[in-house]
This record gives structure tokens, sequence and C-alpha cells, in this order.
């Protein structure tokens, strides 16, 4: 078994290494941040992630996972350093490398072993050579240092389920002993490994991030065509989804994809792309679909209903998915400031992300309305006389329809992930607006839109 340090414990390095941990490798887990350090050690995880604090308390408790700050003792004799720290988007779209190049220049002075540097995060093509070279140049001890490319494909909600059961490994490496070495450390896993020159293995996490990017963005320019032409995404991707050439994955339209990663690796490809003289058309249009689809149900909103000054909106779902407390380029985040300044009352819930949405967006008055966080569904519809669902989270997708009817004020839904069929919709009297779908009826519509005017101060 080896013994491998892992700089960064965010969503990649501190599960990658509580994962090398569970299959047996020491691990030493090194942070810039005494009190998340802490944290860790007593048994609780920074990140909201199913089944990781089971993991971390259980390997820390063998004694096969240990958390620090003090980085020189984590480096000097390892095995293998991973880096998980983070790549932020820049303004222009490339990637801040700052984190990596600090830990890189660490261990060039710390290492008193023949080790390998194995790049985790997301980082533009050609990085891992420069990382090799920037190592070598502030290299203090005689010894040799090799790095790798090793390219993280989890999702967050299901990270853990994701690196025990990864479909692939993919790795980059430019010499025997490197490969090797990655080849020993991912064994006890038993998942294909694909082995990989390291311009190959950077340019794959690319590849693989922005056909999924593309894959949703074209789904939601299909549904929007969807709608002008009385055709309805849900059938349209179930008959696609048959095609094995096309899969039944990733096909669901909405309103955008969000998170950490698709927004940034759509971007790091495209700069990538302008930095080479190359314009990549098809990154170039996921990325503008993706921008107008965010706001594709507010705008729908306001056509119906001119103003929302003085309206009790219910917002639920706040995180960018289900299964994680993340905003990070979420929906509701390109929403709620226009909802605000056009004088909205929100009341919003969600299950994990209200505490991260309220650092940005403090309860009380706000822009030209104000924002309230319940702890219930039922508190955020109770009254309200519109409703946007953001996120599908369990609960959310488990609400009975006719629980829109009887607390909502006006029983008026705008769903931005497509959760309920029209026809029960209709059969409940909720007035229902989708993605690529017909609109509730004007049969529903009628009631409300007079209940509507009168619930307006
Ligand atoms: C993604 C990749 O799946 C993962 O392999 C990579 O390592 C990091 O980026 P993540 O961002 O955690 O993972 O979540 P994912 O489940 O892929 O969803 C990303 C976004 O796409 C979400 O906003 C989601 O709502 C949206 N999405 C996903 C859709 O709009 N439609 C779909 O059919 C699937």
């Amino acid at each position: 078994m080896s013994k491998i340090t892992v700089a960064g414990t965010g969503y990649v390095g501190l599960v990658a290494g509580v994962c090398f941990a569970e299959f047996g490798h020491h691990v030493t887990c090194v942070d810039i941040d005494e009190d998340k350090v802490n944290l860790m050690k007593s048994g609780i995880s920074p990140i909201y992630e199913e089944g990781l604090e089971e993991l971390m308390k259980k390997n820390y408790s063998a004694g096969r996972i240990d958390y620090t700050t003090d980085y020189k003792t984590a480096y000097k004799d390892a095995d293998a350093i991973f880096l998980g720290v983070g790549t932020p988007e820049q303004p222009d779209g490339s990637a801040n490398l700052t984190y990596i190049a600090t830990v890189a220049r660490q261990i060039a002075e710390t290492v008193e072993n023949h080790c390998l540097v194995v790049v985790k995060s997301t980082v533009p093509v050609g990085t891992n050579d420069r990382v090799e070279q920037f190592i070598q140049d502030f290299l203090v001890n005689d010894v040799v240092v090799e790095v790798a490319s090793n390219p993280e494909f989890l999702a967050q909600g299901s990270a853990v389920h994701d690196t025990l059961h990864a479909e692939r490994i993919i790795i980059g490496t430019e010499s025997k002993w490197s490969e090797e070495m990655l080849n020993s450390i991912y064994k006890p896993f038993n998942i294909p490994i694909v082995s990989v020159n390291r311009r190959s293995a950077e340019m794959i996490k690319y590849a693989s991030n922005d056909f999924l990017a593309l894959k949703i963005s074209y789904m939601n320019d299909i549904a929007n065509l969807c709608e002008l032409v009385g055709a309805d995404i849900q059938d349209v991707a179930e008959g696609m989804s048959y095609d094995e050439r096309i899969g039944a994955k990733f096909l669901n339209a909405g309103i955008g994809f969000g998170g950490s990663c698709f927004p940034k690796d759509t971007q790091a490809l495209d700069y990538l792309a302008q930095q080479n003289s190359y314009e990549l058309q098809t990154v170039k249009a996921a990325i503008s679909v993706n921008k107008k689809q965010k706001t594709i149900l507010y705008k729908k909103a306001s056509n119906r209903l001119i103003t929302f000054s003085g309206l009790k909106v219910a917002i639920l779902g706040l995180t960018f998915k289900p299964g994680t407390d993340d905003l990070r380029e979420a929906p509701s985040l390109e929403n709620v400031p226009l909802l605000l300044s056009q004088g909205a009352d929100i009341y919003a819930y969600d299950p994990v992300g209200t505490n991260n949405f309220a650092k940005l967006y403090p309860g009380g008055p706000s822009g030209n309305g104000s924002i309230t966080y319940v702890h219930s569904i039922e508190q955020a519809l109770q009254d309200a006389n519109v409703c946007f669902i953001f996120t599908e989270w369990g609960e959310i997708k488990a609400i009975d329809p006719l629980m829109y009817k009887r607390l909502m004020r006006t029983p008026l839904l705008f769903d931005g992930r497509n959760i309920y069929s029209i026809n029960e919709m209709k059969e409940a009297g909720v007035e229902y607006h989708s993605i690529g779908r017909k609109s509730g009826s004007a049969e529903t519509t009628k009631g409300s839109s007079h209940e509507l005017q009168s619930a307006r101060h």
C-alpha cells in the first residue's frame, strides 16, 4: 500500500483521499485552513456529500487517514502527492492556476524521495508539463519528481459512489515508473484504467465535460423549438433515448446547467481554442444556449404576470442540483436578483442550500422586494401567488399537485425541471408552465388570473 498525500480538501481532494484510505492506502490530507482540519479530524465533512462522513470516521479511527496543515511533513516522504486544489475561472475564461503553483512550489522545496505528483484538478492542456518544469526549477533536494495527470469525473451529490465505482480511471503519464505507480495505487479499485499521455488525459477531462454540457444545451435548444411547434420535449427525449448511440442519460431539458464544472470547463475550452487561433463553434453554442436558458422561466413568468411587485413568490430549490449545498452557477442565482429587482416577496425553500444562499442574500428587504427563508415546502407555498421550481430535490418531486392548489393563493407553477406531467397538473387545477412543453390550458388559467389581480397590493 502506498503513502499518499492529498493537497486540498474540496470535493475532489477530500473524496479522493477518503476513497484511497478505504482501499487501504495511508493517506494524509493537507489543507491550509486550521479550522477545517480540526473539523475533519472530528469526523465532520466541510462539504455536504452523501456517505462521506461515515467513510471519514471509519478510516480515521482505523488510522488510515489523517488531516493536517503541516504540509512539509506530509510531502517530504510521500510516494505520491495528489493535487485537488481549485482552479477557479478568471473573467476571460482561463483557469487561475495560483493554487496549483503554490502547492507545486511547496512540494519542490520539501520532497526528500523520488515521488509522483498527480494532478487531479481540472487544468488546461499542457499544465502538467509546466508543473513538472516548475517543480524542477524550485527543487531543493537531489531527487526526481515526476508529474502525472489523473482527471476526476465525480459528480457532486454522488461523489463517493462515483469515485468507488467509476466507469474508468484516466491516467496520463510520461514514464513507465509513473504509469506503474498509478496502476498500483488504483489496482484495489478494480476499475478499467485508460493509460494515455499527459496532454491527452488533460483533454479527455474537458472533452467529456463539454460533450455533456453540449448534450444538455442541445436538448434545451430542441425544447425551446418544441414549444414553438407544439411538440413535447419529454416525449422527444424518450424517443431519442432508445437509440444506444444517443443513450438515455443527460437528455433532460431544464433551466440550464450549473455547478463547478460544466460552466467553467466550457469557458476554459473555448479560451484554449482562442489561444490557439481556433474557433470552437460547438462549445460556444452550448455556452450561449445555457446563458439564455437560465432565465427562460423568469421571462415566461414576466410575460404572464406583467409585474412581480407585491406578489408572494415561492421558490423551491436553490442549489444547482439535488444532493449538494453548492450554489455555484445555480439558476437561482440568476433568477432571484431579477425577481427582487421587480419587487417580488420571495419565500425560498431548499433542504440544505438556504444557509449558503443567505450568505449572499440575508433574509429581509432586498432590492425592491424581500426574501424570507422557510423551513418547509408548505411555508413557501402558503398563500403564494406564483411558484418557481429551480432544483428537483426528491421531496420537491414528491409534492402532490393538489398541494399547490390547496395552499397557494393562485396555483401558478413555473417548473424548471419538468417534474410533472401536463395532465396531472391540469387535473389538479394548477396552471403549469415548464420547459419544452405546452403550458397550462386556458381553462385552468381563467380563474387564477382573476384571483391574481386581486392578490396584488
Ligand atoms: C459534472 C460531471 O457530471 C462530472 O463528471 C464532472 O467531474 C463534474 O461535472 P456535476 O457538476 O457535479 O458533475 O453535476 P451533474 O450531475 O453532471 O450536473 C451538472 C448540471 O447539469 C446540473 O446543473 C444539472 O441540473 C444539469 N443537467 C444534468 C441538466 O440540466 N440535464 C441533464 O440531463 C443532466
